[in-house]
């Protein structure tokens, strides 16, 4: 009865990110109730493992009681406190001191926003107005990658490469322009790696020539395409397009918004590839999704030439919840966590996950496994030969998703048939045992759909 009041309601009132919304008033909302650890309980009381970690976001897992205490104590103490007019608060002081200690190299200055779509916005702000203090504003136009995800704000979702995004928005702007992903599944020049790093970058150099290097301001990457995918790129990668970018004065901006926090293994993916960007952009992982809260780093070099650009003007960049004091007390408590063995965690859980991913692949669905760390995907195929996406009609978005569900099993379900991972980093042995179990029964029942079975005959 409860349950399908509220059904009624969130068909009546409430809006959805990112859905069919009229696809969404026939399916029904599905109410998730309550959480502990890796596993996730609906209105009903079905119980999942969340091998997704809420959106990729619940790196610490569920049901923390020190993070509900930091939350609890310093809503207490001083639930709001706004860091214009020169004030601030302990934890956001604390907070942003203590990630730029473990940021790399020298991204030292730390703005806080309220997740990763503003976090990127941010940097947009940050990065014109670097160029116009160092006299240079004809340098504004910017690149980023096919398949690439950098969030949905107006400016960030025409750095997107979603068509979804821009479909209806009146976007990509003429300013934002994309360079090939480096998708070693489905990448033109193969799987090799040297090929792959030659091809990106050969194409962001030719892109920034016909740009002209003199227009061109920054170039935008996720060290792992998440929303694209999980495209992974060949180590070395990362590093290659940051030499194009620095030879050309382009500058480089690592969204690590997924991959941040122990995702991939180490607190920023970028330092596994020995890359020091110019600006960080990180959310989820931050406060693990207990709170909003994102943030963007900015190296001693770009804060310096912005701080004397303005000199005594005042940089009209700001939100009221910049620097939330809940926010950043979480943020404390939760770094606290990664590094008090979660990250460890992490990392022999992310190699049993893609161990076991990896005994899925003579499956007669799976065309491809990838992933780092705690971050995966495999990519399902009717023919593993010519890598023939599953049939449209299989729907795997919703078909699969349900499936897993009803297996005990969260996943991200993408359109074209790859199947996302990105557990919490808390999950046991056993845990990782049942996500891959579930997964196997969730592809036994697919492959016996007709339409999947029509389309590998
Ligand atoms: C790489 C990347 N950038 C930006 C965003 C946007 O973050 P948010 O949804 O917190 O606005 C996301 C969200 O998934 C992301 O994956």
């Amino acid at each position: 009865m409860l349950s399908n009041s509220l059904i009624e309601l969130d068909r009546a009132h409430l809006v959805h990110p990112v859905a069919s919304y009229r696809g969404h008033e026939k399916l029904g909302v599905r109410v998730l109730k309550s959480a502990k650890g890796a596993t996730v309980t609906d209105m009903t009381g079905h119980q999942m493992i969340d091998g997704f970690a809420g959106l990729w976001c619940v790196n610490a897992g569920y049901g923390h009681e020190s993070i509900v205490e930091a939350a609890a104590k310093q809503m207490r103490e001083l639930p709001y406190a706004t860091g214009y007019f020169s004030l601030g608060s302990e934890p956001a002081i604390r907070l942003a001191s203590e990630l730029a200690d473990r940021a790399p190299g020298d991204l030292n200055h730390i703005y806080f926003t309220l997740g990763g779509s503003d976090a990127v916005d941010s940097t947009v702000r940050f990065i014109r107005y670097y160029y116009h203090s160092l006299g240079t504003p004809q340098k504004d136009q910017f690149i980023s990658l096919e398949q690439g995800y950098h969030g949905s704000s107006t400016v960030g979702a025409g750095l997107t490469a979603l068509p979804i995004f821009h479909a209806g928005f009146g976007l990509p702007f003429d300013w934002q322009h994309k360079i090939p992903s480096h998708y070693a599944y489905r990448n033109p020049v193969g799987a090799d790696p040297h090929a792959i790093i030659a091809s990106s970058v050969a194409a962001l150099r030719a892109k920034i020539e016909e740009i002209g290097a003199e227009r061109v301001a920054a170039f935008y990457v996720e060290p792992i395409q998440g929303s694209g995918g999980v495209l992974v790129p060949p180590r070395g990668w990362l590093k290659a397009m940051h030499e194009v970018c620095k030879e050309y004065d382009v500058l480089l901006v690592a969204d690590e918004v997924i991959t941040g926090f122990g995702r991939t293994g180490p607190l920023f993916a970028c330092s596994e590839d020995d890359v020091v960007p110019d600006f960080i952009t990180t959310a989820k992982g931050l406060t693990s999704g207990y709170v909003p809260m994102g943030a963007v780093f900015m190296s001693d070099r770009v804060y310096n030439v912005i701080a004397d650009g303005a000199g005594a003007a005042a940089i009209g960049h700001g939100y009221t919840y910049s620097a939330h004091p809940v926010s950043a007390a979480v943020g404390l408590e939760v770094l606290r966590l990664y590094e008090n063995g979660l990250l460890e965690n992490g990392v022999k859980a992310g190699a049993r996950l893609m161990a076991g991913l990896q005994s899925l692949a003579d499956h007669p669905l799976v065309g491809d496994v990838r992933g780092r760390g705690m971050l995966a995907a495999i990519e399902l195929v009717t023919d593993k030969h010519k890598k023939t996406p599953l049939p449209a009609a299989a729907d795997p978005s919703r078909r699969i998703f349900d499936r897993a569900w009803e297996n005990g099993l969260v996943i991200r379900a993408f359109g074209n048939g790859v199947l996302g991972y990105a557990p919490p980093l808390c999950c046991t042995e056993s845990e990782i045992d049942a996500l891959i179990e579930r997964t196997r029964v969730t592809l036994d029942q697919t492959l016996e759909d007709p339409d999947v079975r029509a389309a590998m005959a």
